[in-house]
């Protein structure tokens, strides 16, 4: 039997070039491989408040990209999680058996209080259960992701043993799957911080959607260092560095392989040559997003991912509501 994969995007805004290196590309190379679920996380999203119109659009934005990039409806499963309710039943019920402690140690969530945010919503807090959900009622065998998801991963397949040893072998327990080039692509205006879509108007955020000139301003303005030549040392030069993974993610190659075709040039050429990659990526991706965002493709797409998304879903929670004692007849 073909192997399963799953994964998400949360799109609270404009898909980024991180979105794409981390984990979109992925997802459509992997089809060939296993059998692809994808769905577009929109009930995550609103663990912070969004503009309704505006989240429209990005959910909107988020399908047609996804299709753009290659993700094919005929060999993967493409939906909306909230089209799928059996995900926030079973979130319910994964919650129940998860612990505040838990849920304290999430990066995400200390991240949020150390900064002093004072209106975080009870949906943020308890959002890795909800996402475990989304993992274990598919049973998928990897779940590919950027390197900032793999907590959530992990706290997922925690969950997932807690549940198999208090009732009885349930869920699959799954294995984050994490490229070894983009995994973690970097803000061009602070390298020290993960290039992230919420960070609007931030000239450091590369979006899928952005103008080729928009990309080559991007970049050119992109930080660097007085050093002055182009090595891979995250340390010392993060800036440089993030920009040869991305050049080296771009052109599907590792860091040491574009180094020697780099090496030699300062900043302004090496810019070039990186936006130029960018550039030649995203532009065909581009293209064919604006070639279908206005056609019914999208609602169609949409519509049979959720039937086929249901049919495994729905099975599962009646296991695990009969598991846990919540039915009292056998359907
Ligand atoms: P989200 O929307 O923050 O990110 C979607 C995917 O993109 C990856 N990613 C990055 N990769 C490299 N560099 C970056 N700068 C970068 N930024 C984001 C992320 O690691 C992720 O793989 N909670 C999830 C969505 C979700 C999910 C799930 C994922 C909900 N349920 C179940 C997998 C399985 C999220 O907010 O991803």
């Amino acid at each position: 039997m073909m192997k399963r994969m799953l994964s998400g995007i949360k799109p609270s805004g404009e898909l980024t070039l991180g979105n794409y290196l981390g984990a979109l590309r992925n997802f459509v190379n992997y089809q060939d491989e296993y059998e692809m679920v994808v769905f577009i996380a929109n009930l995550h999203c609103i663990t912070v408040y969004q503009d309704p119109k505006e989240l429209r659009q990005y959910l909107k934005d988020a399908v047609a990209l996804y299709l753009a990039s290659g993700l094919d409806p005929q060999r993967s499963i493409i939906f909306l999680q909230s089209d799928v309710m059996e995900h926030a039943q079973l979130g319910f019920i994964l919650a129940c058996n998860s612990y505040l402690g838990e849920m304290n140690r999430m990066t995400q969530y200390k991240d949020k209080m150390a900064k002093g945010e004072n209106a975080l919503t009870v949906g943020f807090y308890t959002y890795p259960t909800l996402m475990a959900a989304d993992i274990l009622i598919y049973d998928p065998d990897y779940v590919p992701v950027g390197d900032d998801q793999k907590q959530h991963v992990e706290i997922a397949r925690d969950i997932a043993e807690r549940f198999n040893n208090r009732y009885s072998p349930t869920f699959k327990v799954p294995e984050p799957l994490i490229p070894k080039v983009g995994a973690r692509i970097m803000s061009l205006s602070d390298p020290l911080k993960k290039m992230s879509k919420s960070d609007h108007q931030d000239k450091g955020v590369i979006y899928m959607l952005d103008e080729p000139a928009v990309i080559r301003k991007k970049v050119a303005s992109a930080v660097t260092d007085s050093i002055g030549k182009v090595n891979f040392d995250p340390k010392e030069q993060p800036g440089i560095a993030n920009l040869l993974q991305i050049l080296a993610s771009c052109k599907s190659t590792t860091v040491e392989a574009v180094l020697p075709e780099v090496g030699h040039l300062n900043y302004g050429e090496f810019k070039s040559v990186v936006s130029d990659a960018i550039i030649e990526l995203l532009e065909p991706i581009q293209k064919r997003y604006h070639e279908i965002v206005s056609t019914d493709l999208l609602e169609k797409t949409l519509y049979e991912g959720k039937l086929k998304a249901q049919a495994i879903a729905s099975r599962k929670l009646k296991k695990v509501q009969h598991k846990v004692g919540l039915e009292i007849f056998k359907r």
